[in-house]
């Protein structure tokens, strides 16, 4: 088996896409054709697991999303705005050559930590994926996540809240990172000067001018000569 990079964005110039064959073919051809395209109009982001030689062997898709609270599971929906902010994990796909070595898992675990990472800087309730056919949807479940609707048995959306993500990677053995509800160590860096403070003092700089000898005497000659012209 051969080891594989970390998690990383797609880069179109030096990922090996073109033999990525996940048995799904649209999942394939939205890697090959569209990831780029995503990319570059901010409408969605590719992060891939690839070999050293850069042949992509998983990949996920990541943009941002809003849910209808009308149409939220009370849990999502709990005093949230209306539409309620989500990330979208908009695609998951392994190569079937690295599939069953957790190589999905561990994709996840990293979209996940990047998650929470999110939520700290702008926040998120959920996260959110629709599964690509039942069989996908039990996938899902094994990591936690739950339909929208459970009455459904054949619904595909699914959800996360961001408060259990870190049950999950603790459950998953991934490190999680540090979220919105951990404080971040205090920075004393100065950022910008606040308009409401009084002014810097001015700093006075004092000149001593030495001068030479000959110089000396003359001034004194001259302030002697001056004196005698007021008396
Ligand atoms: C679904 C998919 C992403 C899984 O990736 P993977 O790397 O093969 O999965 P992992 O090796 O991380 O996980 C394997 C585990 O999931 C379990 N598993 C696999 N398919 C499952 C399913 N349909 N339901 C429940 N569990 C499943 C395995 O039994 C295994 O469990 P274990 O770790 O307890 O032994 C991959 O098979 C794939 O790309 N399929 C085609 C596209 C697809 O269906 N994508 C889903 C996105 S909506």
């Amino acid at each position: 088996m051969t080891d594989l990079r970390r998690p990383e964005p797609l880069d179109p110039s030096r990922h090996d896409r073109g033999g990525f064959d996940s048995g799904e073919l649209a999942l394939d051809d939205w890697l090959r054709r569209y990831a780029g395209q995503n990319r570059r109009g901010d409408t969605a982001a590719t992060w891939v697991i690839a070999t050293p030689e850069d042949r992509v062997v998983a990949y996920a898709s990541l943009a941002m999303t809003a849910i209808d609270r009308s149409a939220a599971p009370d849990l999502v929906a709990k005093r949230a705005p209306d539409p309620v902010p989500a990330l979208l994990l908009g695609r998951l796909a392994v190569d079937r050559r690295s599939s069953g070595l957790g190589v999905g898992t561990a994709l996840v675990a990293h979209v996940l930590a990047t998650a929470v990472e999110l939520n700290a800087k702008a926040a998120c309730r959920a996260i959110v994926v629709d599964a690509l056919h039942e069989r996908a949807r039990a996938w899902w479940e094994r990591l936690g996540f739950h339909p929208f609707d459970p009455d459904e048995p054949t619904g595909t959306e699914l959800y996360l809240l961001t408060s259990e993500i870190e049950a999950t990677l603790e459950a998953l053995g991934h490190e999680v990172p540090r979220g919105a509800a951990r404080p971040t160590p205090r920075d004393d860096r100065p950022f910008a000067r606040d308009p409401a403070s009084p002014p810097p003092q001015r700093s006075v700089r004092l000149t001593v001018t030495v001068r030479p000898p000959a110089l000396t005497a003359i001034a004194r000659t001259l302030r002697r000569s001056d004196d005698s012209r007021l008396r």
